[in-house]
């Protein structure tokens, strides 16, 4: 069967920037995409809208889902929130974010 795979680019804390390729067939949300490329994303809650460790900022104009109001509440707590502000685990890795750009949030 034929692997869908899409790339994204990620800027991480440093400043340093990588493109992981991450797969759209297998249920995956953006969290445990970046996890799984070994980025510095914790995931504490494990995708539940409920900690903040996969606070990320979105640089590129795709069209993703609007934010949950569990997702709304939590970046309402968090720290260094733009506009641009998501939280990596609700947004689910699909073909229309290919060539999505990011930059982790900072660490609170
Ligand atoms: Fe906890 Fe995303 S992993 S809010």
């Amino acid at each position: 069967m034929e692997k869908n795979i899409i790339n994204i680019k990620v800027t991480d804390r440093e400043g340093s920037e990588q493109i992981i390729q991450a797969p759209t067939d297998m249920s995956f949300n953006l969290m445990e995409a970046l996890k799984a490329n070994e980025l510095p994303v914790e995931g504490t809650c494990g995708g539940m809208a409920l900690c903040a460790s996969c606070h990320c900022y979105i640089n590129s104009d795709h069209h993703l889902a609007d934010a949950s109001e569990d997702e709304e509440d939590m970046l309402d707590q968090a720290f260094f929130v733009e506009d641009n502000s998501r939280l990596s685990c609700q947004i689910k890795i699909s073909d229309e974010l290919e060539g999505l750009s990011i930059t982790l949030a900072p660490v609170s």
